[in-house]
């Protein structure tokens, strides 16, 4: 059995609206909020990266579930916006929350879907060998995008999200997740620059490259709903329920549209739905993670809750999960 044991989240303090946005680029709030639910976000101080982030999120986590970081028997972290190019965050997060010398590693470039496929390969790796897994979802997006464009810079923000898996009973039992990648549509959401077939050279860093997203955002936008639900779809099948047995769905929070269409498609009443974009705009990797903890921060989910979370991401990946309180 995969339970979650503990839950956590973390975001900085800084608060960005859609009006501080209007004041640096050519946008209004009228247009963020029309076409995306965003109001504000989230930025990290600058004296703040990723693995500061993850820490105050796992450390939550860990309060939450009664544990210390000496009980944890390997770290999994989600980051598109990791601390260092190399090596991975989870690297710095062992050591900054003073965990055992315990297998730790990255699930990195798979943007928003990052979390729920993590915790697909935590649960696999629990079922083999019973053991505590660390779970973290985090981005510190602002440090990395282009401040200028503002097709892409009003979208982010920055956050994190953890939980702790273990064989014991917990708050919560993962039930399932399910995943799956489409990658002949690598090009509809894409950070080229950078990597092998693109390295970094003095024109990139001109032509500001290095943080450009390339990002065909309609088509995004289509498959991310057709994706999600039809993940919630298979999750409910693997497991034997329904949609009527469903207390929330708490989706990747990219734009209010594309939950309000996942919604729809699914034919459930919004208050069965966790949306918290207005308040964050899109943490990535972070978004699912922060709004489970949130969700029960909230008391929007009670013990014999049954709660689906789903996710889609540059990939183009999708993934969701079936959690049983
Ligand atoms: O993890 C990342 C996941 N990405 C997503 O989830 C994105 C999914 N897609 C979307 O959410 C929507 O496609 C967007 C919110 C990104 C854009 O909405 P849209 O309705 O598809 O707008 P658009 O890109 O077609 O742009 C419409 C207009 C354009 O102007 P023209 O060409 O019609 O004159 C844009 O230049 O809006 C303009 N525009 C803006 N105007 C004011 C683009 N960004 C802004 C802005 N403020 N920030």
């Amino acid at each position: 059995m995969a339970a979650i044991l503990g839950f956590g989240g973390y975001v900085p303090e800084r608060v960005m609206t859609n009006d501080d946005w209007s004041a640096l680029v050519d946008t209004d709030d009228e247009w963020i909020t029309v076409r995306t639910g965003i109001k504000r976000r989230r930025f990290a101080a600058d004296d703040e990266a990723t693995v500061d982030l993850a820490a105050n999120a796992a450390t939550k986590a860990l309060d939450d579930a009664g544990l210390s970081a000496a009980d944890i028997d390997e770290i999994v972290v989600a980051t598109d916006t990791p601390e260092a190019y190399t090596p991975d965050t989870a690297s710095f997060l062992q050591h900054r929350l003073g965990a055992r010398e315990v297998p730790a590693y990255d699930l990195g470039g798979s943007g928003c879907a990052g979390f729920v496929q993590a915790l697909d390969v935590a649960r696999a790796r629990m079922l083999l060998e019973p053991k505590r897994i660390l779970v973290v979802g985090v981005e510190l997006i602002s440090r990395l995008m282009d401040w200028t464009d503002r097709s892409f810079c009003v979208l982010f923000g920055d956050a994190a999200g953890a939980v702790v898996l273990g064989p014991d009973t917990g708050k919560a039992e993962l039930l399932d997740v399910v995943a799956g990648t489409d990658g002949s549509q690598t090009d509809i959401l894409t950070l080229k620059t950078g990597g092998t077939r693109h390295p970094f050279n003095e024109e990139s860093l001109k032509s500001g490259a290095y943080h450009h997203l390339d990002m065909d955002g309609r088509r995004v936008f289509r498959e991310a709903v057709h994706r999600m639900s039809s993940a919630v779809g298979e999750v409910l099948e693997r497991t034997g329920r329904t949609m009527d047995d469903v207390a929330l769905v708490i989706p990747h929070q990219a734009n209010k549209r594309i939950i309000d269409a996942v919604g729809h498609k699914l034919d459930i009443t919004e208050d069965r739905v966790y949306i918290n974009v207005h308040e964050y705009g899109n943490t990535g990797s972070a978004t699912v993670p922060f709004a489970l903890w949130e969700a029960r921060e909230k008391g929007r989910i009670a013990a014999g809750d049954f709660v689906v979370l789903t996710a889609f991401g540059a990939g183009f990946h999708w993934a969701a999960a079936a959690v049983q309180f």
